[in-house]
């Protein structure tokens, strides 16, 4: 009964030392961009980079003159083949947490930060980000389209409501609603 109370007590105190510091916020001088140019220089080249990888083997020959093979051409011969789509997963992941730090969107609203949409979709970008790293180091493509899929349902689940324009169930535009 002893032995008992004593690991308890010290699985409590295990707990309480394991707990991790609340993060500190950033403060506002370092924060530069809006929201959109987040997403437009950040999510936007990093996702294509996946996408690509659908249905143009990053590890096979660059073509110099296909301006749209991006894992290919961009960054050969230093970063580029399959090692772009690693670099790019991880850059999607570190990406959740620049959009989850308060900053305005192009209209000058406040980010929705704590919406449970936002906080969804920045759940699903980081899930889906990590299959693609693994997908991307395993080399396999039939991953690549599955992860690609999910990819897009991740944007998908925060565009739906505070960006995309829909008619008849279609986005058609950016409305900007953030
Ligand atoms: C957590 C929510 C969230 C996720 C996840 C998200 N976005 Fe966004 N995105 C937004 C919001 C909100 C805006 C509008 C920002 C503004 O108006 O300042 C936006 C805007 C954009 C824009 C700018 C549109 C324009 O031209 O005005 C692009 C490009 C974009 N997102 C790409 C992506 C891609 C690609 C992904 C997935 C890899 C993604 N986003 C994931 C919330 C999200």
């Amino acid at each position: 009964m002893r032995y008992c109370s004593v690991l308890l007590v010290s699985l409590f105190v295990l707990a309480g030392c394991s707990r991790e510091p609340d993060a500190p916020a950033a403060p506002a001088s370092q924060i530069q961009g809006s929201l959109n140019q987040v997403m437009r220089g950040i999510l936007y080249p990093n996702s294509n980079i996946i996408f690509d990888a659908q249905d143009r083997d990053p590890g096979g020959e660059a073509d110099p003159n296909d301006p749209t093979a991006s894992a290919h051409v961009f960054y050969q011969p230093t970063y580029g083949g399959w090692e772009a789509v690693e670099n790019a997963s991880i850059a999607l992941y570190e990406a959740a947490n620049l959009i989850q730090v308060p900053r305005k969107c192009a209209n000058g609203n406040d980010a929705p930060l704590n919406d449970p949409t936002y906080q969804k979709g920045l759940a699903a970008l980081r899930d889906v980000s990590m299959q693609a790293y693994q997908a991307a180091q395993a080399k396999d493509m039939d991953a690549m389209l599955e992860v690609s899929d999910r990819l897009t349902q991740a944007c998908a689940t925060c565009h739906d409501v505070f960006r995309d324009k829909v008619v008849d169930g279609r986005p058609v535009g950016i409305e900007g609603r953030c």
